[in-house]
Parts: structure tokens; C-alpha cells; sequence
């Protein structure tokens, strides 16, 4: 084994900085809209009521489990470029479109059109995302490509449960 006397370096400013720039400018709003798909996913979680609660319940952990981990590969994209990301609460309820659910219980219609509309908001702004890092930087454009295919199933799975055919 050899001595590594030279400690590994930041990424570059430059080019590289506009790039990185950027990519957190489209990530961000997908981070925000994440964190807030599984903050009201899991409150839908919580208080969903009625003949297809079982399905519904464990289904809801599910979407949460998947919007915690694409907010985390989205945000560590942006990291791995060498800026911070802003993933802060205030920053998520001030920033989010989210629309507050209704507080305590929810029958399942309800509660699974809420979480549909908010899976909506952050499609849009992964779909704006997939746009914009076309031509800046297809490594992060192929994150936002995973993100958004996960979010179709994640609502057809939902949106099964209420459709009529
Ligand atoms: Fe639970």
C-alpha cells in the first residue's frame, strides 16, 4: 500500500460550476416535492379509512418509502457536484405546491386523490427537470428519467384502487 499524501479535491469551479449550478436549479424543486409527497403520504398513511384500507394503508409506505428515496438520490446528486442542496422544512413548505391535506381521517377515495394530486405536482416538475438537463447534463437528466418512471407506477397503483374502468 502506498502513502496518499495529496487529499482528494473538490469538483472544479468553472464549467463544471455552471453545470452543477445548473442541476440543482431543476433537482431542487423535485427534492422539495418529494419531501412533501412522503410528509403528506405518510399522513394519508395514517388516516385512511374505508372497505379497501389494508391495500390502501401498506400501499401509502410504500409511495412514502419510494418519494424518501428519490428525494435522497436527487438531493445527493446535486451534493455529488459540489453544492448543498436546500432540503430544509421551512424551505419545503414554503417552496412546495403542495396542497394540506384535511386534517384526521380520510376515506380512500379521498385520501388516495390527495396523494395522486401531489405524485401530479412533482411530476411536473421532474417532466420540467427531464427538459432543462437535456442538453446540460444527461447524468442527471437520467436521474430525474428514474425518478419519473417510478412516480407512473406509483400513481397507477394509486389510481387502480378509484378508477371505474
Ligand atoms: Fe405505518
Amino acid at each position: 500500500m502506498t502513502d496518499t499524501k495529496i487529499a482528494p479535491k473538490a469538483p472544479k469551479a468553472g464549467a463544471n460550476a455552471d453545470v452543477a449550478s445548473g442541476v440543482a436549479q431543476f433537482l431542487t424543486p423535485v427534492v422539495h416535492e418529494l419531501v412533501a409527497l412522503a410528509v403528506n403520504g405518510k399522513q394519508a398513511h395514517w388516516h385512511v379509512r374505508g372497505v379497501n384500507f389494508i391495500a390502501v394503508h401498506e400501499l401509502l409506505d410504500e409511495v412514502v418509502a419510494h418519494a424518501q428515496d428519490w428525494a435522497d438520490l436527487a438531493a445527493e446528486r446535486v451534493v455529488a457536484l459540489g453544492l448543498p442542496v436546500d432540503g430544509r422544512l421551512k424551505s419545503v413548505a414554503d417552496k412546495s405546491g403542495a396542497v394540506n391535506p384535511k386534517l384526521g381521517f380520510q376515506p380512500y377515495d379521498e385520501a388516495i386523490a390527495d396523494v395522486v394530486a401531489q405524485i401530479d405536482i412533482a411530476a411536473e416538475k421532474v417532466a420540467e427537470a427531464i427538459e432543462g438537463l437535456d442538453e446540460l447534463d444527461p447524468v442527471s437528466q437520467d436521474v430525474v428519467i428514474e425518478i419519473r418512471r417510478g412516480l407512473d407506477k406509483d400513481r397507477w397503483f394509486l389510481f387502480s384502487h378509484v378508477a371505474v374502468k
